[in-house]
Formats: structure tokens, sequence, C-alpha cells
């Protein structure tokens, strides 16, 4: 996938800007505050359809301003897309190739970028939300079933919560038969994409790195150790857990509660790792999650990777890029500083106060 050209009006820093961008290396520098993480921000939008910043939308536009627009042309296996988004004030409306985008959750099944920010980062570290929601939308993109499974799971939850709310006891069986009946399945399917990343994983470790511990991706089954992985053993042990929901009044375990963690030879990430082994680890992650992508799907996302050299040291930043260049993907990397070791293999976007000129 590769978005060739860009059009910013009004959105955050930047009043009007065009800008084509190589197919390869994107290497994006400026001083601190000029609008880099701006840009990576509007690619993510198109991709995503939402913010990795703010979850008003409205925060897009240039303040003092009511509305904004981003378009973009880009191409994905040989088909070329237009694709503009006018947000005014907190709506946004989307037009692919002119057409009204109705659903958010079909557009967005047609992109990916992968993005590595500090911000997203420590989402990341922090929230097993946003772990579960990673992987999701990476599942959401290679399996149509799973994607049909988790809105079934989420909309029988949701039903299931009224219900408990409400006390009604006797009306919980149901509920609890269709959500043991369909949970297995949404196991089974994260289990398979963590033992795919895990094939691949310690080798990335390695390559950014150099060192030989291994790196591994780990999946935290909510109901592992509280049952067998069979509908019924399922439905029997939320039976079990009447009382504990009614007094919660609301569900208390399944797929909604699983984790994911990473291991560095089996020492656990967030109370073990390194600031810097952690940005590493999870720039691996992207990077085996962009492997699994281009085969499955056989399309190569976008990487936005914004600001990941700090915090790494030289030797760990050169290999990054030796494999970054490697991967022949379209990336867009920003940077405080300029861009020596990739001016051969790419192009430099200097950004100032809003601006951009290409070096
Ligand atoms: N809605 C907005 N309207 C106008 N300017 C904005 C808006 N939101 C943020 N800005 C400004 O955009 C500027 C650039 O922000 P950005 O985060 O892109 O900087 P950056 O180049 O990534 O800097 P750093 O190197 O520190 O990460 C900031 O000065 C910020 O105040
Ligand atoms: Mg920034």
């Amino acid at each position: 996938m590769v978005i060739h050209s860009l059009n910013l009006v009004d959105f955050r820093n930047y009043k009007n800007i065009d800008v084509e961008f190589n197919s390869g290396i994107n290497f994006i520098y400026g001083l601190n505050g000029q609008g880099k993480t701006n840009l990576i921000e509007s690619l993510y939008l198109i991709t995503h359809l939402k913010s990795f910043r703010t979850s008003k939308i409205g925060d897009l536009n240039s303040f003092s301003k009511k509305g904004s627009t981003v378009q973009t042309g880009l191409s994905k296996q040989n088909v070329r897309h237009d694709i503009r988004i006018t947000l005014h004030e907190n709506q946004k409306k989307v037009l692919h190739n002119r057409k009204i985008v109705n659903y958010s959750s079909e557009y967005i099944k047609n992109f990916l970028s992968l993005l590595f920010s500090p911000d997203q980062l420590v989402a990341f570290k922090e929230f097993p939300l946003e772990r579960r929601n990673f992987i999701d939308r990476i599942l959401f993109l290679t399996d149509e079933k799973y994607f049909q499974k988790i809105k079934e799971f989420n909309r029988i939850k949701k039903q299931k919560n009224v219900v408990l709310r409400g006390g009604h006891r006797k009306d919980l069986f149901v509920w609890n038969k269709l959500l043991a009946a369909i949970i297995p399945d949404i196991v089974k399917v994260r289990e398979e994409i963590v033992e795919k990343i895990n094939t691949l994983l310690p080798d990335i470790f390695t390559a950014l790195t150099g060192r030989k511990d291994c790196l591994q991706f780990s999946y935290g089954n909510d109901l592992k150790n509280k049952t067998e992985p069979l509908p019924e053993s399922i439905l029997a042990f939320l039976l079990t857990k009447v009382d504990k929901e009614i007094g919660n009044g609301h569900c208390l375990f399944g797929p909604h509660k699983d984790n994911y963690w990473m291991t560095l030879d089996g020492r656990k990430d967030r109370q073990t790792f390194s600031q810097g082994e952690y940005r590493i680890a999870y720039l691996s992650l992207q990077l085996a999650m962009n492997k699994v992508v281009t085969t499955v799907l056989g399309f190569k996302p976008i990487l936005l990777l914004d600001d990941i050299f700090s915090e790494l040291d030289e030797k760990v930043s050169e290999k990054t890029v030796s494999h970054i260049v490697e991967r022949e993907n379209q990336v867009f990397v920003t940077s405080t500083g300029i861009p020596e070791k990739f001016l051969d293999v790419g192009t430099g976007i200097c950004v100032s106060n809003g601006s951009l000129s290409i070096m």
C-alpha cells in the first residue's frame, strides 16, 4: 500500500499543504513543535479514521477553525483509491472514490498502517484494552469470520449486562449459553495469531539489537485456568458466577478481559524491561505484525514510525534502519535529527512551522 499524495487544509498546524511522497522511505525531520507528529496523525486518520492522540475528532481542526480536510490518493495492490475526509466540529464525513462511507468499520478493513508512537506505546504498556484493540484491528482485517464473531460477542455481552443490571436471574441462562458457544472460537483465533507472531518475533528482535535473548508475545486467556475451552464447560463456569456478576452489574469473565504481554527470555515486560528494551520490543511486535499482514493479505501496510530513535542507542538505530529498508514498505519516520542515515535510501521532508520542504 502506498500513499502518493496528501493535501491538508486547516488540519492541526497545517494551513494548506500539498505533498507527494516517496513510495519507499519518507524521513520527516524538524525541530520540536513543528508538525511532524501532526503529519503522522493525518496519515493515521486516513487508514484508521481516528486519531491516536485524541478521541475528539474536532481537536484535529486548526485552532480557531471549525473544520478541516484531509485528501489523499493512494494505491493498494495496483488499485487506486481517492479519499477525502472532511471534519466539521466533531463530525466526520468520508468520501472513498467519491462515495460516502457509512460504516467506518467497513472502510478500515481496506487499509492498514502500523503505528509506532510514544503516545501509543504508553497506552499499549498501560492498558490491556489497547493491546486487545491492537490485535483485534489486525484480526478484523485478516479474518472476516472473527470480525463477525466479535460483533456478535459484543452484542450478546451488552444484552447480558442489561439483564445483570436488572437482576433478572432467570433470563441469564440464555445469554450465558450464547456467550459460551462463541467464546472458544474467539480464543482460538487469538491463540493462532500469537503463535504466528512468535515464529517471527525472536528473529526480528535479534535483527534490531544483535542480541540473542528470545522475545515472545504471550496471550492471557481470561478463562484459561477457570474452565476447559468448550461451550458446555464455559457455560457451567458462568452459571457458578451468576451471583457475583449480578452483584457487579456487568460481565466479569470472557475475552473482553483477555490480556497480552511480552517476555524476554521469560522475564515479563512491564516489571523488568528497560525503557529502551520496551521500545525495541514494541517496534519488533509491529514489524512482526507487518510480516503477518503481508503474508496473509498480500499487501504491505504503511509504517508510521514517530520518534522511534529517541532512547535507542546508535547500534540499535542503525540496525533498525537497515531492517526497515529491507522490508520495502512505504515508511514515514520522524526525527529531530538530520536524516543522514536515510538520505541515500529515501526522501527527506523538512517540517518547519506547518510547512514542508522536500530535500
Ligand atoms: N489543533 C491545532 N491547531 C493548530 N496547531 C496545533 C493544533 N494542535 C496542535 N498544534 C500545534 O502543532 C505544533 C506541532 O505539533 P507536533 O506534535 O506535530 O510537533 P512535532 O514536530 O511532532 O514536535 P516534537 O518533536 O516535539 O514531537 C505544536 O506547536 C502544537 O501546539
Ligand atoms: Mg512529535
